[in-house]
């Protein structure tokens, strides 16, 4: 054991430890980008109705499949539009709730809110989407 090593007290070790451990930790999430400004809709579904505000839960959401967007309740009232394209490899993505987008794939997770990443392996958040509530339908501007 050096002298270094000698006068580092396992206190001390065990600080450096755990520093070293969040900083593996905040390397393996991923996750380096922020929220996404509003992208332009896919060709073909703009102005179109894609779901009803009905169909969407407070703190949850729904994948439209046939759009491959998510659309999102954060909180009351409050709708939001993303793709549903998983920004790590492309799967599209499946649950929503607890105001957390999940992807099946390998297990990113995004604010339902902003899209941001939260966990990786992605490391950039999902593409989000302008959208308009007309009467009861949730419509992509
Ligand atoms: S494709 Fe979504 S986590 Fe890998």
């Amino acid at each position: 054991m050096s002298t270094q090593e000698a006068s580092i007290t396992p206190a001390r070790r065990q600080v450096i430890a755990a520093a070293g451990a969040v900083a593996c930790g905040a390397a393996l999430a991923g996750c380096g980008g922020g929220e996404s400004a509003a992208a332009a809709v896919p060709p073909g579904i703009k102005g179109k109705v894609v779901a009803r505000t009905a169909d969407v839960p407070v703190g949850g959401g729904k994948v439209i499949a046939k759009w491959k967007i998510v659309i999102t309740q954060p909180s009351p009232g409050v709708f939001r539009a993303f793709s549903a394209s998983c920004p790590h490899r492309g799967c599209a993505v499946g649950r929503v709730g607890d105001g957390v987008i999940r992807c099946p794939c390998h297990g990113s997770e995004f604010a339902a809110d902003s899209g941001k990443c939260l966990k990786g392996p992605a490391e950039a958040p999902l593409v989000r989407y302008a959208l308009r509530v007309e009467g009861d339908g949730i419509v992509m501007v």
